[in-house]
């Protein structure tokens, strides 16, 4: 499948609008609430979705230059990302192979060496053991028995992801044929990396996701914020296998009198929401881009939510600055004060009636794909 041209999404919107309609699915899908609250399902997703698949968790142009590096932390397993003396980026298991303690924490740049904090025993760059106190007591195991784990991390488009097994390698070949379609016209190194906001609500993962499958919302939660930027009853729908992406009208194209087919700069116009199978939602606004990750924490109801933006030029003088901080700030604010109380009072609710369905109408397509999707991945 080939990506449309800007000309085809305008021709399909300029319908959706002529015809009053929203891309829809078939029919209703009910969805049982128990899949938010089940601990046996909550091991199950982590076993066959967070190790057995690709897990999408930044970008390159987070760490542009040799030793810096970043800390994540998929289904118990804390990893730590550096770019190597040879420019090329590195995951290992962020574990001490001395007793285990972690070797970094957050992100930072440049470093020559990780030097864990418990006995300094210290790493290089590409994992190798290559300095421990008191080498004697330890010779009986040569150092090279001890590097850190390694990972396999695969980078594309300027994304990274990593499989933690080998299975998620196998998968990897059919999951990045569904996802290249939607995302390799897009080289994210040419962006600039601005800043990350971190939330944790206490809501299933699955629920975090859900807060960006649908536009329907927009004007009903959040009428004094996004809704002055987002017209959100009308969007294209498309899916790439397990992938998806959802296209909405901002208000500009609402309220432009043009006609949509003569508009120049439609993505200017519009957002574009690229759902990444299963935890990334890639936001094109033409000039940034929002990258969301949601990760499962340790509890079914806990969840690690984090949000970066990219920016197409270099944010470099204060006021700049203070635009992008400003900008970070209404999407923490929105998803956090506005989505993440709502969805946590819906949490609660599912423990009222376990065996309550809830309902994904027609105009909810997102919504419908993911939920199949993460139901076929798991009865595999
Ligand atoms: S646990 Fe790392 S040096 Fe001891
Ligand atoms: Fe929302």
């Amino acid at each position: 499948m080939v990506m449309e041209s800007k000309l085809e999404i305008k021709k399909r919107l300029h319908k959706l609008f002529a015809d009053k309609k929203t891309d829809c699915a078939k029919s209703i899908y009910m969805n049982p609430v128990n899949q938010y609250i089940d601990l046996d399902r909550f091991d199950q997703e982590k076993e066959e979705i967070f190790k057995n698949q690709p897990i999408c968790i930044g970008t390159s142009s987070l760490i542009p230059n040799i030793g810096d590096w970043f800390t994540v932390e998929i289904v118990d397993h804390p990893i730590l990302v550096v770019r190597d003396k040879d420019k090329k980026i590195n995951a290992y298991l962020n574990i001490c192979s001395h007793r285990g303690s972690k070797l970094a924490e957050g992100n930072g740049n440049t470093a020559k060496v990780f030097k864990c904090p418990y006995h300094s025993w210290t790493y290089s760059l590409n994992g190798e053991l290559i300095a421990r106190p008191r080498e004697d007591s330890f010779n009986q195991i040569p150092k090279n028995k001890c590097n850190l784990k390694s990972i396999e991390l695969r980078e594309q488009s300027g994304l990274l992801w990593v499989q933690l097994t080998k299975n998620a390698v196998k998968e990897s070949e059919k999951y990045f044929k569904e996802l290249n379609t939607l995302i390799d016209h897009y080289n994210l190194t040419n962006y600039h990396y601005f800043k990350t906001g971190i939330m944790k609500p206490k809501i299933n993962w699955k629920l975090a996701v859900d807060t960006f499958l649908e536009l329907y919302h927009i004007a009903h939660l959040h009428p004094d914020t996004l809704s002055n930027i987002i017209k959100g009853d009308t969007c294209m729908f498309d899916t790439y296998g397990r992938h998806m992406r959802i296209i909405g009208p901002r208000r500009s194209l609402i309220e432009s009198k043009e006609n949509i087919l003569e508009i120049e700069n439609i993505e200017k116009h519009i957002i574009n929401l690229k759902i990444i199978f299963p935890n990334t939602v890639f936001v094109d606004n033409g000039e940034h881009i929002d990258l969301w990750h949601i990760l499962p924490e340790n509890s079914v109801n806990e969840t690690m939510v984090s949000v970066s933006i990219f920016t197409k030029l270099p944010c470099k003088t204060d006021s700049e600055i203070k635009h992008w901080e400003n900008n970070l700030q209404l999407l923490k604010d929105v998803v956090e004060k506005e989505d993440f109380p709502l969805g946590e009072g819906i949490q609660k609710g599912f423990y009222a009636d376990k065996k309550r369905n809830i309902i994904f109408g027609k105009n909810e397509p997102g919504l419908q794909h993911f939920h199949k999707n993460v139901d076929k991945f798991l009865s595999k």
